[in-house]
């Protein structure tokens, strides 16, 4: 067993003479992406603007990962507010710093029924397909051979919709229906042939009524995807966690077993913990957060087909929880906590639940 004060020590601070995974201590202790290798996986973290503004956060996030995806940069409604020529330089200054850091990039993302800019919702149904087509092409094209993968549809899924099943409406699905999921996949696997193609979904990490319908659709979008003879390499799980909600890590992990039968690989693509419905009491509001993150983590380590863990955000000082405009839209008071790392960028018990998890997943 590791030595939890090196577990812990994984922050900005370092403690000498930790004992870590890896031949080398040169480097200190053992990083996340250090434990997750050892396990035969990838860690990583979804991070913004903040990795190149706050030197300390960057340097934490390029350290403790493997790989980077830019949590906005590389969005339709960053690249497109309005139908214009593309401008990279922004996501560029993300991508390169990442590469530079000797991290691998994700790309996130580049069809999603949300956060659209209002002009495509505008578009003439029968010219909505070659503006998807061409945000494929233009994107995927410039950064063939630097994004190693790329969340090609981001949550079709959307319970209560008014399309057919459980098709998330906006401006894609309103114009092409369900086909515009298999018309981005077709167009992706063209544009750049050495990337992996991910569909990336939210809730099924719920056990309720939502994560179970939700499950079951995205098994049969998988299916249909695969039947049309597209190229579909990962699926990503989200894993925002929500304790306030029923869940079962078991069952969850027999929906990846059940989803790995697709020979697909599984990516836990944007984990953190809502830890806003525990109790402050003196740090019990961590421990229950780190024993949320143990009892998700062993239960999902323990499928080989789950090959990659990204968690959105390092540090509560930048959760996208934190965004005022989501706090006041959800009526909330309270800040989270839902990271391995605080505010003053020091490991938390979630940190050392990680970790372990990785080291008994080897
Ligand atoms: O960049 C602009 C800035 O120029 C402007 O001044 C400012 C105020 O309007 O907005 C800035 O853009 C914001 C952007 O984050 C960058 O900070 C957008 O308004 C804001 O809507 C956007 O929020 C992102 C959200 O997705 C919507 O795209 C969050 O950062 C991002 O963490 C969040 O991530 C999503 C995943 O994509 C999908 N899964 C859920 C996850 C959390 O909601």
């Amino acid at each position: 067993m590791l030595d939890r004060r090196c577990l812990l020590a994984g922050g900005a601070a370092t403690l000498v003479g930790c004992a870590v995974p890896r031949a080398a201590t040169a480097a200190g202790p053992a990083t996340l992406h250090d434990f997750a290798n050892r396990s035969g996986r990838v860690f990583g973290v979804a991070a913004g603007d903040a990795v190149l503004k706050d030197a300390a956060f960057g340097d934490l996030v390029f350290r403790q990962a493997g790989l980077f995806a830019p949590d906005y940069a590389l969005k339709f409604a960053a690249l497109q507010p309005r139908l214009a020529p593309y401008d990279f330089r922004w996501p560029d200054s993300l991508v390169d710093r990442a590469l530079q850091q000797g991290l691998v990039v994700h790309g996130h993302t580049l069809i999603w029924n949300d956060d659209l800019p209002a002009w495509v919702g505008q578009l003439a149904p029968a010219k909505v397909g070659a503006v998807l087509d061409r945000h494929i092409e233009t994107v995927m094209g410039h950064y063939a051979g630097r994004i190693e993968s790329w969340d090609v549809v981001n949550e079709p899924a959307w319970l209560g919709s008014d399309h057919p099943g459980t098709l998330r409406p906006g401006a894609w699905a309103d114009a092409l229906g369900k086909d515009y999921i298999y018309r981005a996949f077709r167009r992706a696997a063209a544009a750049d042939p050495s990337a992996k193609l991910v569909l990336n979904e939210a809730w099924t990490e719920r056990s309720d009524f939502v994560g179970l319908a939700v499950r079951k659709s995205l098994l049969a979008r998988v299916d249909n995807i695969q039947d049309k003879g597209l190229r579909l390499d990962a699926v990503g799980l989200q894993g925002h966690l929500l304790p306030q909600f029923p869940s079962d890590d078991a069952g969850f992990a027999d929906f990846l077993h059940t989803l790995a039968e697709r020979k697909v690989e599984i990516y836990i693509s944007e984990f953190d913990v809502d830890d806003r419905s525990f109790p402050e009491a003196d740090g019990l509001r961590d421990r229950l957060a780190a024993e949320r993150t143990r009892s998700f983590f062993d239960a999902v380590l323990q499928v080989p087909a789950v090959t990659r863990v990204v968690t959105w955000g390092l540090s509560d000082r930048y959760s996208w929880m934190r965004d005022p405009s989501i706090m006041v839209a959800d009526g909330l008071t309270r800040l989270a906590r839902p990271l391995p790392y605080d505010d003053m960028l020091e490991a938390k018990p979630m940190r050392v639940a990680m970790a372990e998890a990785f080291a008994r997943a080897v």
